[in-house]
């Protein structure tokens, strides 16, 4: 059966910088099926040619490798446009003419919101209200970009009124770092290896940091940010997703809700947060951004202490930062192994030992290190920690690594929903952000910090593991 994937936002950023080079590279693949069409909706008005104009630069800028102008034109052939205002009742009923002569009899269809959020509800309101959730002639999804929601009560409004119109099975949201090869990695080195997970616990680790560094500024999105922040666009998605795949227990097999079980189950056990355990910070020059008001409080930078509380985790900080204008982009996690428990060795000097450390490396340079001591050569007892490395340039290197909107977007057409969030996914993963976001607006949130671009972050966030004796690890690339 045919499918149409129709783009809700088509004339925005997403679409040219990320969605059509992704469905542009699966076409050049052979991976999209030759019965997708793409149809994209915006009330700009352009004709098939004007809008296929734009997307062509987005492909030639954003999609990757070598340009061929025939798979351009052929992937082409597959893209219409449709003018009109989606949350309109009138233009849905034309959209819904339009599918149907196109289509020409059964068809499936992934609906992917890539509009203002606030066009989330009246969007998917009038796909049921039209007759296009049903599923008489072939499934519908209909796949939901971040943010999902604002607060726990919005994001359960949002949850309630999208399941008037979809039942949970034909909803994908997406967190696009789910959809990066090394995130998913992590449940193949956890799983997929026997040598890890006898050690993955709070007998042998000591502590879990999560780091999800960004050297870009907000740039031109200071209006979106400056309401969001960066818990809202950073931690309640993609940090504690990362999170939980390093923290949950093995789900028994790849079934979407089994997996999703057990990233509930974890993000569940998470304590409420203390004020003390969090650091905000913003970035010295984010208030003169376009868009951001001049005495702004928005943190650029939060960094978090969390406690997992279960039986594997009970006693292990696992700390989670993030933020924009810092040195370099750096998405990594740390896991942290216990000293041996009694020490014959000699340090060199000046020396510190360094307990193992396990670091999986997100991006940019994707891999996976372990540090672990050794001798010193013609010293006598004397060690000194060196590097185990994993590069996929080099293991894999005929394979490019895909963007993670080609993965996803090709699960959704697949009917794979173990990539995305499920609603008590976000819903709990609210239940933990919300009370953070209300406490920094209290009298008694911690300061808001400031720090310089191009650095790591205020010394707060330094202090929040100096009082365990820790601090922040690089463990990919170069070191601090
Ligand atoms: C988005 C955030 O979800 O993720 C952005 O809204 C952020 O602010 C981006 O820059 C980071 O994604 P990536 O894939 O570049 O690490």
């Amino acid at each position: 059966m045919s499918a149409t994937i129709v783009i809700f936002g088509a004339s925005g950023d997403l679409t040219q910088r990320k969605l059509i080079p992704a469905l542009f590279n699966l076409c050049r693949k052979r991976r999209l099926p030759a019965h997708v069409r793409i149809v994209g909706v915006a009330r700009t008005k352009h004709t098939d040619q004007s809008f296929l104009g734009i997307l062509r630069e987005g492909a030639l800028k954003f999609s990757g490798g070598g340009w061929d102008e025939d798979d351009w034109t052929h992937f082409a052939r597959r893209v219409h446009y449709f003018p009109g205002d989606a949350s309109r009742s009138e233009d849905m009923g034309a959209l819904k003419n339009y599918l149907a002569e196109m289509e020409n009899g059964d068809a499936n269809r992934l609906y992917y919101l890539s509009t203002a959020p606030n066009l989330y509800i009246p969007i998917t309101a009038n796909l049921g209200a039209h007759g296009m959730a049903a599923e008489a002639e072939g499934w519908r999804r209909v796949i939901i970009e971040k943010p999902i929601g604002y607060d726990l009560k919005t994001a359960l409004e949002l949850n309630d009124s999208v399941h008037r119109s979809f039942s949970e099975p034909q909803v994908y949201r997406i967190d696009h770092y789910l959809g990066k090869e090394t995130a998913q990695n992590i449940m193949f080195l956890r799983f997929a290896n026997t040598i890890f997970e006898p050690v993955w616990n709070r007998n042998y680790v000591e502590y879990v940091q999560v780091t999800v560094a960004e050297s870009v500024d907000v740039g031109t999105r200071g209006d979106y940010y400056d309401h969001a922040g960066v818990l809202r666009d950073m931690f309640q998605n993609h940090l504690l997703q990362l999170l939980a795949l390093v923290a949950m227990e093995p789900p028994p097999s790849f079934d979407a809700d089994k997996v999703r079980n057990e990233t509930v189950k974890v993000l569940n056990s998470i304590r409420p947060v203390p004020l003390q355990d969090t650091v905000r910070a913003q970035y010295r020059g984010y208030r003169e951004t376009p868009g951001v008001a001049p005495d702004s409080q928005t943190p650029t930078y939060a960094a978090l202490k969390l406690h997992v509380d279960n039986w594997r985790w009970q006693g292990v900080p696992f700390y989670l930062r993030s933020g924009k204008a810092l040195s370099r982009k750096d998405s990594e996690i740390v896991i942290r192994f216990r000293r041996p428990p009694h020490l014959m060795f000699e340090l060199p000097p000046g020396g510190e030992f360094e307990p193992n450390t396990l670091s999986i490396c997100i991006q940019p340079d994707e891999g996976i290190h372990l540090k672990f001591e050794a001798k010193i050569p013609d010293s006598l007892r004397e060690t000194r920690s060196v590097d185990m490395e994993f590069h996929y340039r080099d293991s894999f290197k005929e394979s490019i690594i895909p963007e993670a909107y080609e993965r996803l977007l090709m699960d959704a057409l697949n009917g794979d929903a173990s990539l995305f969030v499920r609603s008590d996914g976000v819903e709990v993963s609210w239940r933990l952000i919300d009370p953070i976001l209300r406490g920094w607006e209290s009298p008694e949130a911690p300061p808001l910090a400031l720090y310089e671009r191009g650095e790591w972050g205020p010394l707060e966030a330094d202090e929040l593991l100096a009082r365990d004796g820790h601090k922040w690890r690089h463990g990919c690339g170069e070191h601090e």
